[in-house]
C-alpha cells in the first residue's frame, strides 16, 4: 500500500456521511474522475476551467499524489466533487543540511455551495491522521488566507518578502561574478535546471523538493500558465568551469508612457553558489530599458541589499508568512534537524488534536544532534523549560521565528527565566528559512 491509497480516515468519513456527503479517494487512472476533480479544484480557487487539452498533462504529473474528494450525490452534477484536497510526502530541508519528510497538503477547496458546514475540518483532520499513521512527522502547506489553519495546529514557519528595486538607484557594488549568463529556452531549462533547483533546495531550510507538476509550473511549461504566453524569459548561469549554478525566469512589461521604463518581474531566481547569485542579480539590475525590477516571494534576508550602491533602492513592498508547518510527531521532527548550540530544553506542549500533546526533554549534544525523550516529573535543574502549543512549536521549528518574540507576544510561557534565549541559541538557523515557491 502506498501513501496514495492508504485507507480513508474512518472518523472523517463517518462525520461527512452523517451529513449526506461521501469522502473518498479519486481513482486518478480514471480520466473522467480525475478531470471532474481538477475542475472542482479550479472552480474552488475561482480559476477558469482547465482546457480539455491540458487534462492529460496535469494527470500525468499529479496522479501519483493522494487525491481526495467529497461528493454530494444529491446534486445535479453529482460526479463533480464539492470538495478537494491532495497530499504527498516530500523532502523538506531543515537547518544543518538535513531533510525531513513533510506531508504536503494542497488543493484544499470546498464549493461555495457547501461551505461552513465542517467539510474542510473533516478533510484537514483526515490528512493529519493519515500522515501520522504513515509515520510522516509533520504536515506543511502554503495558504490562501492566514486565518484558516491555526485551528488545526499549523503556524507560519518561513516568512517572505516581495521586493521592488529601483534600478536607477541600485548600481551594482557586489562582487564580480566569474561565470556567464546565457539565454536558455524553457525546454532546455527543463532539462538542466531541475538539478540546479534540487541542489539549491538542499541548502535552504524551508525549501521542498519540487515534483514534476510544481517544477513544470515554476518554469512555465504547463497548461494555461505556459511561459510563452507571458513573455517569460529564462537565463542560466554557468560558473567559470562551465557548470550550471543558477537560473532566473523573468517577464518584461513596458510602460506605455515611457519605453525606457519597463518593469522586469523576476518570477523565480534560484542559485546554488554566491557567485551565481551575484551574476544573475547583476544581470537583472542592468537590463536595458528597465526602471523597476519586481521580485515576489524572496527571502527576508537577501544579500542583494548589501550589493547595491543605495540599499533603499531595494524595497520590501510586502512581507508575510509563507510556509506553514504542523508538527505531528515531536520526537521524529525535532530529532531530524541539527541545532546551533548544545543544551537541554523541557517542552510542555499542548495540542488539542492530541498528536503532539505531552512533555518532552530535548537534549542537544555538542555536535548539534538532539535526542528527545518523554519527561515525567520536573525538568532537570540545568534545563530550560517552556510551555507552548503545537502552533508555536511549528513556528520555532525552522529557526526563523524567535522564542523570545513569542514569549513577548504571550504565545509561549517561560517556566524558567531565560529559557527563550536557550531555545533561540539552539534553534537558530544560520541560513534564514525560506520557501521560494507555492504548492
Ligand atoms: C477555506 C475553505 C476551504 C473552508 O472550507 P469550509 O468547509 O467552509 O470550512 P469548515 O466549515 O470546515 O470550517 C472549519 C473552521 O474554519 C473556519 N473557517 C473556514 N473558512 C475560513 C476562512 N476563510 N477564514 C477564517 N476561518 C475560516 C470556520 O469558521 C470553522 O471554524 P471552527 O471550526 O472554529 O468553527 C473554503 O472556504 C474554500 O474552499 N475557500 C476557497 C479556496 C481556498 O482558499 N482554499 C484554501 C487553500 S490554502
Amino acid at each position: 500500500m502506498s501513501f496514495a491509497d492508504a485507507p480513508i480516515d474512518a472518523d472523517s468519513f463517518a462525520r461527512l456521511d452523517a451529513g449526506g456527503l461521501r469522502l473518498g479517494l479519486v481513482d486518478t487512472s480514471d480520466r473522467d474522475a480525475f478531470a471532474a476533480w481538477v475542475q472542482a479544484e479550479m472552480r474552488g480557487f475561482h480559476a477558469g476551467a482547465l482546457a480539455e487539452k491540458y487534462i492529460d498533462e496535469q494527470r500525468q504529473r499529479i496522479a501519483y499524489r493522494r487525491t481526495t474528494a467529497v461528493w454530494d450525490d444529491s446534486t445535479t452534477d453529482a460526479a463533480t466533487p464539492v470538495a478537494t484536497v491532495s497530499s504527498w510526502p516530500t523532502p523538506l530541508t531543515l537547518p544543518g543540511d538535513t531533510s525531513v519528510s513533510g506531508w504536503a497538503i494542497s488543493s484544499v477547496t470546498v464549493a461555495p455551495t457547501h461551505q461552513r458546514r465542517g467539510i474542510a475540518r473533516a478533510l484537514l483532520e483526515a490528512e493529519l491522521r493519515t500522515a501520522d499513521s504513515l509515520g510522516v512527522p509533520l504536515a506543511i502547506l502554503t495558504v490562501s488566507e492566514a486565518t484558516i489553519y491555526s485551528r488545526f495546529g499549523f503556524s507560519p514557519t518561513t516568512m517572505t518578502a516581495d521586493l521592488e528595486i529601483d534600478t536607477r538607484r541600485a548600481s551594482w557594488t557586489g562582487p564580480a561574478a566569474s561565470g556567464r549568463v546565457q539565454f536558455i529556452s524553457l525546454e532546455q531549462l527543463n532539462e538542466v535546471g531541475r538539478d540546479v533547483a534540487e541542489r539549491a533546495r538542499r541548502a535552504v531550510p524551508g525549501e521542498i523538493e519540487l515534483d514534476d507538476h510544481l517544477w513544470g509550473r515554476l518554469i512555465g511549461l504547463l497548461g494555461d500558465e505556459k511561459g510563452e504566453s507571458k513573455n517569460l524569459r529564462a537565463v542560466i548561469y554557468h560558473d567559470a568551469d562551465g557548470q550550471p549554478q543558477g537560473f532566473a525566469l523573468y517577464r518584461l512589461k513596458g510602460d506605455p508612457a515611457d519605453f525606457s521604463s519597463h518593469t522586469a518581474t523576476v518570477e523565480h531566481l534560484r542559485t546554488v553558489t554566491d557567485d551565481a547569485y551575484a551574476g544573475l542579480w547583476r544581470y537583472l539590475l542592468e537590463l536595458p530599458l528597465v526602471a523597476t525590477v519586481s521580485a515576489p516571494l524572496r527571502t527576508v534576508d537577501e544579500p542583494l541589499v548589501w550589493q547595491v550602491s543605495d540599499p533603499r533602492a531595494v524595497r520590501a513592498v510586502r512581507r508575510r508568512d509563507h510556509l506553514w508547518a504542523r508538527i505531528l510527531d515531536v520526537t521524529a521532527a525535532l530529532e531530524a534537524r541539527r541545532y546551533a548550540a548544545p543544551g537541554r530544553i523541557a517542552l510542555d506542549i499542548s495540542d488539542p488534536l492530541g498528536f503532539a500533546h505531552g512533555r518532552v526533554l530535548v537534549s542537544i549534544d555538542d555536535s548539534g544532534t538532539a535526542t528527545v525523550s518523554p519527561l515525567d516529573g520536573s525538568a532537570p535543574a540545568d534545563a530550560a523549560s517552556l510551555a507552548l502549543s503545537v502552533n508555536e512549536l511549528g513556528a520555532l521549528y525552522l529557526g526563523g521565528v524567535s522564542a523570545r518574540t513569542l514569549v513577548r507576544a504571550g504565545r509561549i510561557t517561560e517556566l524558567r527565566a531565560g529559557s527563550a534565549d536557550a531555545v533561540d541559541a539552539a534553534f537558530h538557523s544560520p541560513v534564514t528559512p525560506w520557501l521560494s515557491s507555492w504548492f
